[in-house]
């Protein structure tokens, strides 16, 4: 039997695993905000052959990998697994078969080495994210997640409690960042080429539309921007006219931008939040963070934001959000199973 701890005066270990889309992760965190070790395997390179994910490239990558990322991160923070006091993983939302890689690797550590197991929401995840770098920030705030699979604004009011303000009606901001770069011919992941180019470009220069959407008013849709952008490309092809690629990249990027903040802060003042997060692969997006941080200023509100490398999808988030579910008694049983469609907030 494993010795029982008193977790409130001793230092707590969590290893969490990651591995709902395309990075194979591991990572040691103590007292869910001290990072030890991250060790991401990404799987970028091959997946851009096909200019995204493929799902079974993805598991089968994982399944060659997930021992040594693990091994690694234990290396790395110089922990052994007796050490640690609990392993954590990411049960969903993404990929049900390159969940299912994480989540049975976690289950026999857990099970093998007599630890108790903690199922993770991968959004939880994002937004513990920002718990890693800013010892002072606690709930209750608000957060912007933007990935590649979902844009949701949260009022964080507790650790692992949260009410979802709006969620976007059909393309993630992430993907519609992947599909303009795509169709320009920028490669993938099109964030990172997107904001590159639009350094370069003028963000004034061409009028995209900022979506307006039925109802919800905190809710997003971006698929109405992407069908704007593909029709202007088609238009400039048409007509036989060289399409300059970073005034595209700027103006789309201004158009997704410009929708992000104001939402967020029509929510802030709304209900009356002065601590404003940001999370996800996107929340990495130069002109985001540069809006945001001004119109934060202006708000007299803080601004959090992680860096880049807790953005992406990375295990230590996943420590971190494992933390707290922890202390707070969650336990995963031994039929955890991988959920790719798992709601925030759903046990
Ligand atoms: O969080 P993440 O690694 O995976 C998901 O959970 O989806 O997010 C990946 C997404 C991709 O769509 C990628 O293009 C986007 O984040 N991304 C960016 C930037 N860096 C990554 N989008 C805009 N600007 C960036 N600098
Ligand atoms: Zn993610």
């Amino acid at each position: 039997m494993a010795m029982k701890k008193n977790h409130i005066e001793e230092d707590v270990y969590i290893l969490a695993i990651e591995s709902s889309c395309d990075e194979t992760a591991a990572a040691v965190v103590k007292n869910g905000r001290e990072v030890l070790s991250n060790v991401i395997s990404s799987q970028i390179a091959l997946h851009t052959v096909y200019g995204g994910v493929v799902p079974e490239i993805a598991s089968r990558k994982h399944i060659e990998k997930i021992n040594q990322v693990i091994e690694a991160a234990l290396l790395e923070a110089n922990v052994t697994l007796k050490e640690i006091d609990a392993i954590g993983v990411t049960y969903g939302p993404g990929l049900v078969g390159a969940l299912l890689v994480g989540v049975a690797e976690a289950k026999a550590l857990a099970y093998a080495a007599k630890k108790p197991l903690v199922g993770v929401h991968h959004i939880e995840g994002h937004i513990s994210a920002n718990f890693i770098e800013h010892p002072e920030l606690e709930p209750p705030f608000l957060c912007l997640i933007v990935s590649g699979g979902h844009t949701h604004l949260v009022i964080v009011k507790d650790y692992g409690e949260f009410e979802i303000l709006g969620r976007t009606r059909d393309d993630a901001a992430g993907e519609a960042f992947d599909k303009v770069a795509r169709a320009v011919g920028l490669g993938y992941p099109g964030g990172p080429k997107i904001d590159k180019a639009a350094k370069e470009g003028n963000p004034d220069a061409i009028s995209f539309p900022r979506a307006k959407v039925e109802g919800n008013v905190y809710d997003f849709s971006f698929s109405g921007l992407k069908s704007a952008v593909l029709n202007y490309i088609n238009h400039g092809k048409m007509m036989g006219e060289e399409i300059n690629v970073p005034d595209l990249a700027a103006s789309f990027q201004k158009a997704v931008v410009d929708v992000l903040v104001s939402h967020t802060i029509a929510a802030a003042k709304e209900y009356g939040i002065k601590k404003i997060a940001i999370a996800g692969g996107v929340a990495s997006n130069s002109a985001l963070r540069e809006e945001m941080a001004l119109a934060c200023k202006r708000n007299g509100a803080d601004f959090y934001y992680p860096s880049p490398i807790y953005c992406t999808d990375n295990a230590a988030m996943i420590a971190a959000a494992a933390y707290y579910e922890y202390i707070n008694g969650a336990r995963a049983g031994w039929d955890l199973n991988a959920v790719p469609n798992l709601k925030l907030g759903e046990r």
